[in-house]
C-alpha cells in the first residue's frame, strides 16, 4: 500500500478537516474546565473573520503624545474609531482614565508596562511560581529580559494566598522600584490597601497583572484595583474575561501612561491586530451589560464544584476559606498522590478522554461553564462526572456528551 502523497491540495483538505473537527469537539462533545481559557461571543468571532483581520493603522492616535509618525498608513478611518470605542470601554470598566486595548496578550501587556516605566537594573517583587506565580515573572524569563532582578513576594497562605504582613514586611525590606502583584494560580483577592501603603512609603510602584481574574474585577466580584490605589492594571483577555485572545492595560495616572502608550509601538510590537481589537470592544461592551451575573455566576460555580468535588473525596485546597473567590479551585498535588498513587497530569489526561478538561497542573475553572449556561445548582452533577471520569467509568463519554448537547448558545452575550 502507497500513502497518499502531502501536497498543496491534501493538506488544504486536512487544515479543514482539523479545523471542524476541532470546532465539533471542543463546541459541542467536551465540558471545557481550563481556567485559561473562555468561550467568545458570536459577535466577537464575526469580528476575528472580518476584513479588519489583515489591516494596519497608525501607529498611536494621540491627542496629546505629540505628532503622528509620517510613514504610516491610509485607510484607517474606521479602525481609529473602533480603537477609541475600545479604550474608552476598558478605562470604564477598569475605572482608570486611560486604557489601550493594543497588547497581543497578557504577557505582552504585563512587557508593554514593565519596560517603559522600569529601567534595567530594577528591583521587582513577585511571587515565585512555587507559591502560584506566573512563570513569566521568575528571574530567567522578564527580569532577565529586562534586566531586572526579583525577590519574592510571599504567597504562602491558604491557595497561596498574599498575607498582608508578611507582604508589607518584603516590600519595607526589599525597597523595590515595583511590586507585581498576579498569579497563575490565583483564589482570593489582595490585601491591596495595605500593599499600596507600603509601596507607596518606598515610591515603589503596584502593578497589578490580572491576566486570571480580569473578567471578575470587570463584573465587580473580585477586587477593583485601580479605585484600591493599584497604579498599573493589566492583563490577557482571554480566561475569566470571555474575551478573544490579547491583552488590555489601564490606569488612571497620566504620568504613567504617557510613558506606556507611546512605547508600545516599535519596542513592544508594530502593528496591533484590529480584528482582535474589535473583538475585544464587543467584550468589553457585553460585559458593560452582564458582566456582574456572569462573574456572580462564575465564581458561585466554583464554590460549589469546590464543595461538591470534597464530597467526593476530591483534596481540593482551602476548603476552611471556601475554596476560592475567583474562576479556579486547586486540587492538592501531593493529597492527591498520597490517595490515589498518581498526579494531576495523570488525572487530566484521563479526564480529557472522557470529554472534560482540566489542566495538567491541578487547576480546574468555572468561567466558560457559567457562560454555557451552568449554575451552582449544576455543580453535584459536573463533580459526580469527574469522579465517575478520573475512574474511567465507560458510560462517562456518552453522558458528558448528552447533557453538553443540552446548552446551546452562550449566556451572557
Ligand atoms: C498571571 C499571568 N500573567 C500573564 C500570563 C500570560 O498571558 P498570555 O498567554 O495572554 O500572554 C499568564 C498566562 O497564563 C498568567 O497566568
Amino acid at each position: 500500500m502507497t500513502d497518499v502523497p502531502a501536497g498543496p491540495g491534501t493538506d488544504e483538505v486536512e487544515l479543514a478537516r482539523l479545523v471542524r473537527a476541532h470546532e465539533r469537539w471542543r463546541g459541542r462533545a467536551v465540558f471545557n474546565l481550563l481556567p485559561s481559557e473562555n468561550a467568545v461571543s458570536p459577535a466577537a468571532r464575526k469580528y476575528l473573520g472580518s476584513d479588519l483581520a489583515g489591516r494596519y493603522t497608525l501607529p498611536i492616535d494621540s491627542d496629546w503624545h505629540g505628532e503622528r509618525i509620517d510613514n504610516s498608513y491610509t485607510g484607517t478611518r474606521y479602525t481609529d474609531a473602533i480603537e477609541k470605542l475600545g479604550n474608552a470601554a476598558a478605562a470604564r470598566l477598569f475605572h482608570g482614565r486611560y486604557a489601550t486595548v493594543r497588547p497581543l496578550s497578557g504577557h505582552i501587556a504585563a512587557l508593554s508596562a514593565l519596560a517603559p516605566l522600569l529601567p534595567a537594573k530594577s528591583k521587582v517583587l513577585a511571587i515565585e511560581p512555587k507559591d502560584g506565580g506566573y512563570d513569566g515573572y521568575a528571574p530567567g524569563f522578564i527580569p532577565a529580559l529586562l534586566g531586572y532582578t526579583v525577590r519574592p513576594l510571599p504567597a504562602d497562605g491558604a491557595g497561596h494566598s498574599v498575607d498582608a504582613g508578611a507582604a508589607v514586611a518584603a516590600i519595607r525590606s526589599e525597597r523595590p522600584q515595583a511590586v507585581i502583584l498576579g498569579q497563575s494560580f490565583f483564589l482570593f483577592p489582595y490585601p491591596l490597601a495595605e500593599i499600596v501603603e507600603a509601596a507607596r512609603s518606598v515610591e515603589a510602584l503596584v502593578l497589578y497583572d490580572a491576566s486570571h481574574v480580569l473578567g471578575l474585577i470587570a463584573g465587580g466580584e473580585f477586587q477593583d484595583p485601580l479605585r484600591a490605589g493599584v497604579d498599573v492594571l493589566f492583563g490577557s483577555t482571554h480566561k475569566s474575561f470571555p474575551g478573544p485572545q490579547g491583552g488590555l492595560l489601564v490606569t488612571d495616572r497620566e504620568d504613567l501612561f504617557r510613558q506606556i502608550d507611546p512605547a508600545l509601538v516599535w519596542r513592544i510590537f508594530d502593528n496591533a491586530h484590529w480584528n482582535r481589537i474589535a473583538g475585544v470592544t464587543q467584550t468589553l461592551l457585553e460585559l458593560e451589560r452582564f458582566g456582574p451575573d456572569y462573574a456572580r455566576t462564575t465564581v458561585a460555580n466554583a464554590q460549589a464544584l469546590g464543595a461538591a468535588l470534597t464530597e467526593k473525596g476530591w483534596p481540593i485546597v482551602a476548603a476552611d476559606h471556601g475554596y476560592t473567590r475567583s474562576h479556579q479551585i486547586h486540587i492538592d498535588p501531593s493529597e492527591l498522590h498520597a490517595k490515589r498513587g498518581y498526579g494531576s497530569g495523570t488525572l487530566a489526561r484521563r479526564l480529557e478522554r472522557q470529554g472534560l478538561l482540566i489542566d495538567l497542573v491541578g487547576r480546574i475553572g468555572t468561567a466558560e461553564a457559567a457562560r454555557l449556561g451552568l449554575a451552582p445548582g449544576d455543580m453535584p452533577r459536573l463533580a459526580d462526572l469527574l469522579e465517575r471520569g478520573s475512574r474511567g467509568r465507560p458510560t462517562v463519554t456518552r453522558e458528558v456528551r448528552a447533557w453538553r448537547r443540552t446548552f446551546v448558545g452562550l449566556q451572557f452575550v
